[in-house]
């Protein structure tokens, strides 16, 4: 059928460009060659069992299999308030300063349609996390990317080239730290630079923070803890990296009341609510003992360095993550070029799937060298990608 009143796109033209992720086709590369799929970030193994339990418990009890409250279930709010607290000294409040999201993306898009008003510009550091340019997108302002540029074994943010990204027009910073897809962790003396920077030009700051607890390296710091930023910050986290359940989709934005209002005004109708039962359960999660945050940055630091070696022998040069469970390459010793056509050629030649870091840079040329693969994998299946990338 065709639609004759369609005189423009079908696809709203602020999505034109926004089509199937790279994710979605490398995966099926992936299955259909046998390959290891080290192209999106999931773990092969669930998270904690107590907690796998307290989600079958809450469904079987009956709590959260209806609508649960829009902010999000008391229970989760408070624990996310004394985890805020006991990790990171941050006092907020679990009634007016929290809120309950279907993962960082809604919680993302929800902030962004929030704040972002037609024509406002939005600094967000490139590469990106992919849903940032379709949610900029949607809100309908213009992003503006700060690019990492290599340096030595790490990506690193110009912060010269931050402040002369900021404009009249420039309506919040972007952040994420620690950073996805380069692995690097903002130091303090970075991030107090962007506080003075947000401060001094009156800025808001969205800053997804939802690989807090995966840092080898280093130490994950809020931004929201610097001076002058409480007021202007929407902080951002999510379930589903710090204890492997990606698909239970619970994230949280955590600001001042005013923030965490304009936030929820747009969230309530995207999803309204959503996960009540996982809701108790990451409840539950965010309590568990210290060791278990720790135990799994261990765990996750061991196949970091498993996973480089192996990308360094094979002839890669690696860019050594701090923090996430991504690892970005660069092609160019191995004679390449083009990331993607590496990409699309590396399950026939190796058996193995990776994704070329160009998709997350509007500056395409700038990305072209660099592929990323996640570790989030048992350490058996690690060493076969190494071992099959050693024929490369
Ligand atoms: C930087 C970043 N932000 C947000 C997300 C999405 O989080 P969630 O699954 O909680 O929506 C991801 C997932 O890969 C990510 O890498």
């Amino acid at each position: 059928m065709t639609i004759k009143r369609a005189q423009r796109p079908l696809l709203n033209r602020r999505l034109d460009g926004f089509g199937t992720t790279i994710f979605a086709e490398m995966s099926a590369l992936a299955a259909a060659t046998g390959s290891i799929n080290l192209g999106q970030g999931f773990p092969d193994t669930d998270g904690p069992e107590e907690v796998r339990e307290a989600a079958v418990r809450a469904l079987r009890d009956g709590r959260g299999n209806q609508y649960p409250p829009g902010p999000g279930v008391p229970e989760l709010r408070q624990a996310i308030a004394a985890h805020q607290a006991a990790f990171h000294g941050l006092t907020v409040d679990p009634d007016r300063e929290v809120l309950v999201t279907a993962g960082a993306t809604e919680a993302i898009a929800a902030a962004l349609l929030a704040l972002v008003e037609p024509g406002d510009e939005v600094v967000a550091l490139e590469p990106y996390y992919d849903s940032y340019a379709a949610g900029i997108a949607m809100a309908g302002g213009t992003r503006v990317p700060v690019t990492l540029r290599p340096d030595g074994d790490r990506f690193v943010l110009d912060l010269d080239e931050l402040r002369a990204a900021v404009t009249g027009r420039t309506r919040l910073i972007l952040l994420n730290t620690p950073h996805n897809p380069t692995g690097t962790v903002l130091s303090r003396a970075e991030l107090a630079a962007i506080a003075e920077l947000a401060v001094e030009r009156d800025l808001l700051v969205v800053t997804d923070e939802v690989y807090e607890h995966l840092v080898f390296d280093g130490e994950h710091l809020p931004l929201a803890a610097f001076p002058g930023m409480r007021e202007r910050t929407v902080t951002i986290s999510s379930a589903g990296k710090t204890f492997s359940f990606t698909g239970w989709k619970v994230g949280w934005v955590t600001g001042t009341p005013e923030l965490v209002d304009a936030v929820r005004t747009a969230k309530q109708f995207l999803t309204y609510v959503s996960a009540g039962p996982f809701q108790y359960a990451v409840a539950e999660a965010l309590r568990l003992p210290a060791a278990y945050f720790t135990g799994l940055a261990d765990d996750l630091r061991a196949k970091r360095d498993l996973l480089s070696a192996g990308l360094a022998e094979a002839g890669f040069r690696v860019f050594r993550p701090a923090g996430t469970y991504f690892v970005t390459t660069d092609i160019t010793p191995l004679g390449g070029t083009d990331g993607f056509a590496f990409c699309r050629e590396l399950p026939g030649r190796a058996g193995v799937v990776a994704v070329p870091n160009a998709v997350f840079y509007d500056d395409r040329a700038a990305g072209a060298p660099y592929v990323r693969w996640a570790f989030c994998k048992k350490l058996d299946v690690l060493a076969e990608a190494v071992s099959r990338l050693k024929n490369l």
